[in-house]
């Protein structure tokens, strides 16, 4: 039974080696930072162009349905249980050991992985944008050397250099401390909300109404248009979404956390929604859904509405590059300080807490995944992971919706500065919309999903059970 020992929720911390620096609305630009990223300017074009037509604009509301009850459950633990493991955290206190270790090492999915996918997201709009003016990068240093068609193979390219230059240097921001990566983070959010918003000013006048219609064009087959059609577009651009509760990860770097947190997780997930719904009703508008299949949408529509708006195309790009570069930052943030919760509980090796006297950051585990996350980037074909990034986060966000309920029943008492409205039924609503975002992925990523979580018991049973802190 000690599979499910319970961490204590009101265990304190006796003393607090990360520095508390950040504010509410520091940790609403964290938010903001980590969710706009290559789900708006890339995966919005492909979900309007082949499964919902205009009414990828119900997709976006969809899919922040669902993220709301999530974000609404975690912002009610985060309020009680102000420490930096997110997930991992909230189900250690609540369903107990096991499944704590299992959503720690599903996020990894979440966190290490996804920075390495965008990072490869990100080599291509640089070097795309570069050959733009006129730079031309040699594809066998942008590319990855290691392919997938079947079978593994070799591509004949060396490396890809750009992405795992940005996973350096990020991950060199972060060693450096938790001031000069929320100061990173707010400048690169400014210029990412700015050219959204001139894309929005400067092209809603530019919509042609006859281009919302039918709204919602008449289904082909399953997935593809009609009601279905949505439903398969809000499960696509849940990868949009990813990144709000990237947040809680700051808890122990945040001055009032039980405040500050809910403030940062819903903050910046309100925001983002509004400008998603916005964003998709004007790039519906401005061209026919069916022109969108392409890599860069948002800057391919602007293109297309003529020389009023062209001049937006390279400002676009550089937003996108903008946006992707803090993603990456949020999840490299948001990784180390998991393993460093982790490692603080006894489930990973002692070294992965350790905190640079200095700097204050965990800069072991933050070098760490930097590491491996640029070895990722670097060398393999990151298509087939990207999916894993959505399974692993929606798996998360089905055990916080859970935890909020158990914690209710097992934990009345304990005070929460922040209440989820409609307990259970809001937190019901949010794990089924997240489950069935789960079921409508492709079975192959269930198969690696599962054997990735295999991979972690192994690891678990040799390590984590001896060693874990509860053991005392
Ligand atoms: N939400 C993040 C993005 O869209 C992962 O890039």
């Amino acid at each position: 039974m000690d599979l499910f020992r319970v961490k204590p929720i009101d265990e304190k911390l006796e003393d607090n080696p990360l520095r508390p620096e950040l504010g509410g609305l520091q940790l609403v630009l964290l938010g903001i930072g980590a969710i706009v990223g290559t789900g708006i300017f890339v995966i919005t074009g492909t979900a309007a162009a082949e499964h919902a037509g205009p009414a990828i604009v119900l997709s976006f509301i969809l899919s922040a349905v669902g993220c709301l009850c999530a974000g609404l459950s975690y912002a009610e633990l985060a309020s009680m249980i102000p420490l930096s493991g997110s997930a991992y955290t909230y189900a250690y206190s609540t369903i107990g050991e096991l499944m704590a270790w299992i959503i720690g090492w599903d996020l990894i999915l979440e966190y290490l992985v996804g920075s390495a996918t965008v990072a490869v997201g990100w080599s291509g709009y640089v070097v795309s944008f570069l050959s733009g003016i006129g730079i031309h990068f040699p594809a066998a240093f942008c590319n990855a050397p290691i392919g997938y068609k079947g079978s593994w193979l070799f591509t004949g390219a060396v490396l890809n250099v750009p992405a795992v230059f940005i996973v350096l240097a990020v991950t060199t921001i972060l060693i450096l401390g938790i001031r000069e990566s929320s100061r990173t983070n707010a400048v690169i959010v400014a210029i990412k909300l700015t050219v959204i918003v001139l894309f929005i000013v400067f092209c809603f006048p530019h919509v042609q109404p006859q281009n919302w219609v039918p709204f919602i064009p008449v289904s082909t087959g399953v997935g593809q248009f009609g009601w279905t059609g949505i439903m398969a577009g809000a499960g696509v651009i849940f990868y949009a979404y990813i990144g709000f509760d990237a947040v809680t990860t700051a808890a122990q770097e945040t001055k009032r956390p039980e405040r500050d947190l809910p403030v940062g997780i819903l903050g910046s997930l309100i925001i983002c929604t509004i400008l998603y719904v916005l964003v998709s009703l004007v790039l519906t508008g401005i061209v026919n859904y069916r022109q969108l299949d392409v890599p860069a949408p948002v800057a391919y529509a602007v293109q297309q509405v003529g020389p009023s708006v062209a001049w937006l195309r390279p400002l676009i790009e550089l937003g996108a590059i903008a946006g992707i570069t803090s993603v990456i930052l949020v999840l490299l943030l948001g990784q180390p300080r998991i393993f460093y919760r982790m490692a603080a509980d006894g489930l990973l090796p002692g070294i992965f807490s350790r905190v640079h006297p200095r700097f204050r950051t965990p800069h072991v585990t933050t070098g760490l995944t930097g590491i491996v996350s640029a070895t990722l980037a670097g060398l393999f074909p990151i298509g087939v992971l990207s999916e894993l990034v959505s399974i692993g986060t929606l798996l998360a966000f089905v055990i916080v919706c859970i935890s909020v309920i158990v914690l209710r029943k097992t934990r009345p008492d304990v005070r929460r500065l922040f209440r989820a409205p409609l307990v259970p039924w809001l937190p019901i609503l949010g794990a089924i919309i997240c489950l069935a975002q789960m079921i409508f992925l492709p079975v192959g990523t269930w198969v690696r999903l599962v054997i990735w979580l295999v991979i972690g018991l192994v690891i678990y049973f040799s390590y984590g059970h001896r060693k874990s802190r509860l053991n005392a």
